[in-house]
């Protein structure tokens, strides 16, 4: 049908016309007015959240421009995701990695795979610490009304589910509002009995904690809920929550376009460049009718922003957005031909995200009996999602003959050894306040250092919360303007590797060692599959992991940090970028450190938070 295709990039779908849910949706991008209050760079989780709340009271007008379309979540192919791939990584045998991040209005709340978790106490109070100042309210009990304004309880488990599965949870973490404009934390209804017996052999484990649930900033055994709606079961994101159904003259949105850059009047961020994400020329038959385009030249244009405009498009292109304006590291702005208006260092440093390895894998003689489920339950009840429990790991849990050597080994380095010479001291100087944090949270069971979702055996693949290396998002110095050059750097800090080598043996242990309850049901002749009987020192644990793991799962945070500038920060508690006026950062590249959860939860607290500093500034 072709009322479903886009009309030169301008989303044209056509139940979407008729629909109410897209009333802000400019049907053509030359529509949009010349200046606003607010330019919101990025339709995804945070900006959406943002240009909701700052339109919401009908005195400020707001526009957001987003480069992917209106279309239904989910990810399917390529067509909603960026294709970005990593640079090789020198210390994972050279290999590259898919970088994805949601390409539409959504962001990456649109596609991701709606586990829904906070981080611990000292996630947040690191946040406080790494302010530099006294006072900082991004600590955990300032962050909780944000998270409870941000996040709705869509609704606990069925209390049968909850009995058969020994679920717990904390009502409290959630806000109560059940408004249809909310983002919504909902419990599976469903789960594979084969977790029962996990969850018996790991509650009984030595050093392995049962609290509440993990929103209550702890670390253990225990059930995460999903970004769900609690009654269709739909997906919760940031287009139902923060945008659908919003009826307001003050707000619009224009999708399939490209925010190319920030631009300044002296130092002052006046408004930012725009372009077409498909230009005219390149969509022949598509452009007829409403809709149109009407394309003035190249298609580029400047929108104005009267009071603030806020960077939204997630911790991949927020720095490259910035360096493209001209505010990043000096010498890079030079190299690319880019006049320099703030020389920022840590725009684009500081990258973090969450490692995989691939899950422990052994031959069972006979998988542990579990009991049925309660077929007696409604069938949508049963409906398995996957899973929901999660084991979150301290490193003295984790290692409890090694984490004090490993944490003085750590607090031993020097902040600079692991960083590519000439790295800025700025960097440097943040980074020795990280490591000083994490040096501490290594001695602390209720610090993250790996996630472990668990569907039945074998458990999903462990992740790494707190990795010890830093990456880089840069410009792509021949083509500036494609997608930048995105290096993990995984493993730099050869740390890293002996942290998750400790969580293979822990896994070890777990199924096979003396403490374990499943070791009955291993059939310890044919033994380990994965890694397999050929890794047992560290140095072959460490080669296995060099082949196998994986550095990214699409958390990527830090890029465009909430620091001091003089350690390599990019923004201050307003989230207002140092050296410029009235430009902000809201979303994960503003994390200091990354969060041990997953990171869409924090996101919308994060941008509820900001919403609120922004208005007060306004
Ligand atoms: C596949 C996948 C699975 C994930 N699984 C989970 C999970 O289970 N649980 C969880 O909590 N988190 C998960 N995450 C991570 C989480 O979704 C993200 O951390 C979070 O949504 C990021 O929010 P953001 O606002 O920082 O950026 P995004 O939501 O990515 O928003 C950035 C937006 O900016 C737009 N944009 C970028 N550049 C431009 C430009 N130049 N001009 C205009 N627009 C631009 C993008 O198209 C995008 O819409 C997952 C992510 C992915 C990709
Ligand atoms: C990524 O590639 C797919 C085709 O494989 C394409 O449909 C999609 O538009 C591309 N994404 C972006 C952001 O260009
Ligand atoms: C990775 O690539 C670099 C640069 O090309 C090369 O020096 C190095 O030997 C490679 N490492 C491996 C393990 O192949
Ligand atoms: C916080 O720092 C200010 C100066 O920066 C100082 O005057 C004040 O006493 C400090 N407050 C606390 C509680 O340490
Ligand atoms: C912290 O102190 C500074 C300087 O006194 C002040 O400007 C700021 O508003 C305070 N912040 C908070 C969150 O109290
Ligand atoms: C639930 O917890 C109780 C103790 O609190 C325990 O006896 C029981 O085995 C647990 N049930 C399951 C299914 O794990
Ligand atoms: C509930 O949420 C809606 C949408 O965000 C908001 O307008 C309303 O004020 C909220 N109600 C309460 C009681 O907070
Ligand atoms: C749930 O999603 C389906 C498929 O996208 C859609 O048809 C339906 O309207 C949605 N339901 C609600 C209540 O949003
Ligand atoms: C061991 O398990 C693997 C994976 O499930 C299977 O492919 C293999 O056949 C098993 N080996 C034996 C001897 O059963
Ligand atoms: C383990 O597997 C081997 C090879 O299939 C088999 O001979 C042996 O009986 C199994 N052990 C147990 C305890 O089932
Ligand atoms: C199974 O579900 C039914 C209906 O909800 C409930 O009455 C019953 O107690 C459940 N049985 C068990 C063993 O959980
Ligand atoms: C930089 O861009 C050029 C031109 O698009 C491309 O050929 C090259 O592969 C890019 N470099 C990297 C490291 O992605």
């Amino acid at each position: 049908m072709a009322r479903t295709r886009l009309l030169f990039g301008l989303l044209v779908v056509s139940h979407c016309l008729a629909s109410p849910h897209s009333y802000s949706l400019l049907q053509d991008r030359d529509d949009a007015h010349d200046v606003y209050d607010y330019v919101v760079v990025g339709g995804g989780t945070a900006g959406l959240t943002v240009a909701d709340r700052l339109s919401e009271s009908g005195r400020y007008t707001v526009l957001a421009v987003e480069y992917g379309i209106l279309e239904p979540d989910g990810r399917r192919g390529r067509t909603n995701m960026y294709n970005i791939t990593s640079v090789p990584q020198v210390n994972l045998n050279n290999r590259t990695f898919p970088v994805d991040v949601g390409c539409i209005v959504g962001g990456s709340s649109a596609v991701n795979a709606q586990a829904f978790q906070r981080g611990t106490k000292r996630d947040y109070n690191n946040w406080a610490e790494l302010s530099g100042v006294n006072n900082s309210s991004w600590n955990w009990d300032d962050l909780q009304p944000y998270f409870r304004k941000a996040i709705q309880l869509g609704s606990g488990p069925h209390p049968d589910i909850a009995r058969f599965y020994n679920m717990t949870y904390n009502p409290g973490s959630y806000g109560t509002n059940t408004s249809k404009h909310s983002i919504f934390a909902t419990f599976s209804r469903g789960h594979s009995p084969a977790v029962i017996p996990l969850y018996q052999s790991l509650r009984e484990y030595p050093g392995v904690n049962i609290p509440i649930d993990h929103s209550v900033g702890a670390v253990g055994l225990a059930w995460t809920p999903r970004s769900m709606d609690p009654i269709s079961l739909n997906r919760s994101y940031s287009r139902t929550g923060h945008y659908d159904g919003l009826d307001r003259d003050n707000y619009h949105l224009i999708t399939a376009t490209r925010v190319e850059r920030v631009v300044f009047k002296g130092k002052t961020a006046d408004g930012v460049e725009i372009s077409p994400r498909w230009p005219a020329e390149d969509h022949e038959g598509k452009g007829k009718g409403k809709g149109r385009n009407k394309g003035k030249g190249n298609g580029k244009r400047i929108i104005k922003a009267r009071k603030e405009v806020i960077l939204s498009a997630g911790a991949i292109h927020t720095p490259q957005i910035l360096q493209l304006s001209g505010v990043g590291p000096a010498p890079l702005l030079k190299k690319a031909k880019i006049p320099v208006i703030v020389d920022l260092p840590g725009v684009g440093a500081n990258l973090q995200d969450h490692a995989y390895q691939p899950a422990l894998q052994f031959n069972w003689t006979s998988p542990p009996p579990h009991p049925e489920v309660n077929t007696t339950l409604p069938p949508a009840e049963t409906f398995v999602f996957g899973p929901g429990l999660n084991l979150m790991m301290g490193l003295p849990g984790i290692s409890p003959a090694r984490y004090q050597s490993l944490a003085a080994s750590y607090l031993a380095q020097s902040p600079d050894q692991f960083f590519p010479p000439g790295t800025h001291p700025t960097i440097i100087a943040g980074y020795a306040q990280q490591q000083r944090l994490y040096a501490a949270g290594m001695l602390d069971k209720d610090f993250a250092f790996s996630a472990t979702g668990m569907g039945g055996i074998p458990v999903a693949a462990p992740q790494l919360m707190h990795g010890l290396s830093r990456g880089t998002v840069t410009l792509n110095l021949t083509s500036p303007l494609s997608e930048p050059i995105v290096d993990y750097r995984f493993a730099s800090n050869p740390l890293d590797l002996e942290i998750v080598a400790e969580n293979i043996k822990f896994f070890r242990r777990f199924y096979t060692g003396p403490d374990s309850t499943l070791k009955q049901y291993v059939n310890l002749t044919l033994g380990e599959i994965q890694p397999g009987p050929g890794y047992k020192s560290d140095e072959e644990l460490k080669e296995w992991l060099r082949a196998n793991l994986v550095p990214s799962v699409f958390h990527p945070s830090g890029t465009a940090a909430k620091m001091p500038r003089e350690w390599g920060g990019v923004v201050g508690e307003g989230l207002e970028v140092y050296g410029v006026k009235r430009l902000s950062v809201v979303d994960t590249s503003i994390f200091p450190t990354i969060v041990g959860s997953t990171t869409s939860m924090t996101v919308y607290a994060a941008a509820e938070k900001a919403a609120d500093l922004i208005k007060e500034r306004a």
